[in-house]
């Protein structure tokens, strides 16, 4: 009999449309495998749908709040289903880049020098320390989203001000990070172990939601990351590292900048994107592993008390 799969798509998030496309690249892989797939949008009740179903395995498309947090693992726990991705607290861990900079620091990854500021805060107040302590140009944003939104470069106080007030009406911590300028890299890693590097180059002013999604902004992927080999395997290295320091399983993505010579992590996302146009899937099939294959290894992979 074929094994059910529950692929859990969509949400609440703001990154709902994304998880749709995810959701359903990897669903129809996992029919190709021949498994039994139902797709659950956790935007409306979905747990009795679960309890009902009693799917074999859980397979987690979700991105962002609710989904790649913590949130949906949990449940996942409590019902005892193997489900896919990290587990509970390095999920989110991950999706907090507040608490996650505390672990890459604590593990000796170089990060960018940052700043959290909260909603309500007076950020005029704050500006003379910001200014001395990042200056600019700055990046801010919310420390809990993805796919760049809410992500903006600040080159003033004036449009520090600004993207503050768009953020603060959404988010309650806001982090304001140095800019690094550069090259863009990004690592995946499977199981703990570093699979390859690609290079993003965006034809818009940084790698933001369109440049990300749509192929009309002709954003450049370069598979592999045309480094040298020594520079290679150390980025290689130091996402092993970042996904260690969190303590994920399955799949990653860690995010870097690359300037003299140095490898900045941005973050490690442990839902990473599995669109047409995303990268852990052409870092894979780089390596040799089709997506329906990488898919099906996620499956494998799947447990619960992760
Ligand atoms: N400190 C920085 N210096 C330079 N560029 C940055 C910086 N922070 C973010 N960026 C740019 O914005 C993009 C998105 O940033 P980041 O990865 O932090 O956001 P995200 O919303 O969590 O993204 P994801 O889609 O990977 O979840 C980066 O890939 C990079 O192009
Ligand atoms: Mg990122």
């Amino acid at each position: 009999m074929k094994k059910l799969i529950a692929v859990l798509m969509g949400g609440s998030s703001r990154e709902r449309k994304i998880s749709f496309l995810t959701g359903r690249a990897c669903s129809s892989a996992l029919k190709r495998k021949g498994y039994k797939v139902i797709n659950i949008d956790t935007k409306n009740e979905f747990v009795e749908k679960i309890k009902k179903i009693k799917p074999k395995i859980i397979f987690n498309a979700l991105h962002g709040k609710y989904g790649e947090d913590g949130y949906v693992q949990s449940i996942l726990e409590y019902l005892k289903i193997p489900y896919t991705h990290s587990g509970i607290a390095s999920s989110s861990l991950a999706m907090n880049k507040e608490l996650s900079k505390i672990f890459f620091k604590k593990n000796k990854l170089l990060i960018p020098k940052s700043i959290v500021i909260k909603k309500n805060q007076n950020i005029s107040n704050v500006i003379n320390y910001v200014k001395k302590k990042i200056k600019f140009p700055l990046v801010i944003k919310p420390i809990n989203e993805g796919s760049s939104l809410g992500v903006f470069i600040c080159n003033n106080s004036k449009m520090l001000k600004n993207n503050f007030k768009k953020l603060s009406k959404l988010y309650n911590r806001i982090l304001l990070e140095q800019y690094i300028p550069g090259r863009e890299i990004q690592v995946a890693v499977m199981g703990n172990k570093p699979l390859g590097a690609i290079e993003l180059i965006p034809k818009r002013k940084f790698y933001d939601y369109k440049a990300k999604y749509s192929t009309n902004a002709k954003t450049k992927h370069i598979m592999p990351a045309v480094l040298s080999k020594k520079k290679y395997t150390q980025v290689l290295k130091i996402a092993k590292k970042a996904h260690k320091s969190l303590g994920c399983r399955g799949i990653t993505r860690s995010d870097f900048r690359f300037n003299n010579n140095k490898f900045y992590l941005l973050e490690t996302n442990t839902q990473p994107g599995m669109t047409k146009l995303s990268l852990v899937p052409e870092i894979a099939k780089y390596k040799g592993i089709t997506f329906d294959n990488l898919v099906d290894w996620m499956v494998k992979d799947a447990s619960y008390n992760r």
